[in-house]
């Protein structure tokens, strides 16, 4: 199967520090992946190499069926190749309402040709309360973002990324500071988004990790320390001494 992304012998080096070493990592189209490693391994990183906000000292970042490189790329050139990236902490516009953050979040068709204006806002309606049924905010269309939740907010964000339909989308660190029933629906969300597009989840909580069910690569020292099933990494000695045995297990 070609793939959708391409890391080869990816490395970056902060003032003489190697954070990513050499590193080499693929995806395909349509999957779930969880990325997981001790703090400092580069997790954070190789989203910033493929996303443009860091640039790679060597190595290639290969992306679609067309085989482009992303490192002579901008941010926004990366994000308009269908990249799309979810922080850690919530950006969602706070005095707007759930539909309002939705709305400015879809990505329409822009320029002369896009006339057909009130066939174009009904669509947009239903496109909206499709991903407000994805997130399970249909309930809360019309509250204002700043009342929901820390769980709701990720999930109106991670509807704002789907709003983009990005062909690719890495989410750091989704289930921090949620409750243990928000992890349960957020891993649901991520599992079903993965369905058409590729999805990649950085995190630390492994119930997280074990819900996701789905290929894992163990990062440490800016490369792959381990890939596989869950159980499958999890039982290697060097991931225990490395990751589990600090406290993750
Ligand atoms: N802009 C930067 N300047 C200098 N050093 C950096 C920079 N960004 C990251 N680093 C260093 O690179 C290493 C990898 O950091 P990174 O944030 O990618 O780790 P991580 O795997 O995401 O860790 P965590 O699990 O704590 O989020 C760390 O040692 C970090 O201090
Ligand atoms: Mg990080």
């Amino acid at each position: 199967m070609s793939m959708l992304l391409e890391v080869n012998g990816v490395t970056v080096t902060f003032d003489g520090f190697r954070a990513i070493n050499n590193l080499s990592i693929n995806f395909a189209p349509a999957e779930l992946r969880a990325i997981i490693g001790p703090n400092g391994a580069g997790k954070t990183t190789f989203m910033d190499i493929v996303t443009g906000k860091t640039r790679p000292d060597k190595g290639e970042v290969i992306w679609g069926e067309r085989n482009i490189s992303l490192l002579g790329m901008s941010e926004s050139e990366i994000a308009k190749e269908g990249i799309g990236r979810k922080f850690q902490k919530p950006t969602v516009f706070e005095d707007q309402t759930v539909r309002q953050n939705l709305a400015m979040a879809l990505k329409n068709p822009r320029g002369p040709f896009a006339v057909l204006m009130h066939k174009k806002t009904a669509a947009n309606g239903a496109r909206i309360e499709k991903i407000a049924e994805d997130i399970g905010l249909s309930d809360s269309l019309t509250r204002v973002a700043g009342e929901l939740s820390h769980g709701q907010k990720q999930w109106l964000e991670i509807g704002m990324l789907l709003a983009q339909e990005p062909r690719l989308m890495l989410v750091d660190e989704p289930a921090a500071g949620m409750t243990a029933e928000e992890r349960e629906k957020t891993t649901d969300i991520l599992r079903e988004a993965a369905k058409t597009r590729a999805v990649v989840v950085v995190e630390h909580d492994m119930e997280f990790v074990r819900r996701l069910d789905c290929k894992v690569t163990v990062l440490h020292e800016g490369a792959v320390l381990a890939e596989g099933r869950l159980d499958h990494v999890t039982a290697d000695p060097t991931v225990i001494d490395v990751y589990l045995g600090r406290g993750h297990a």
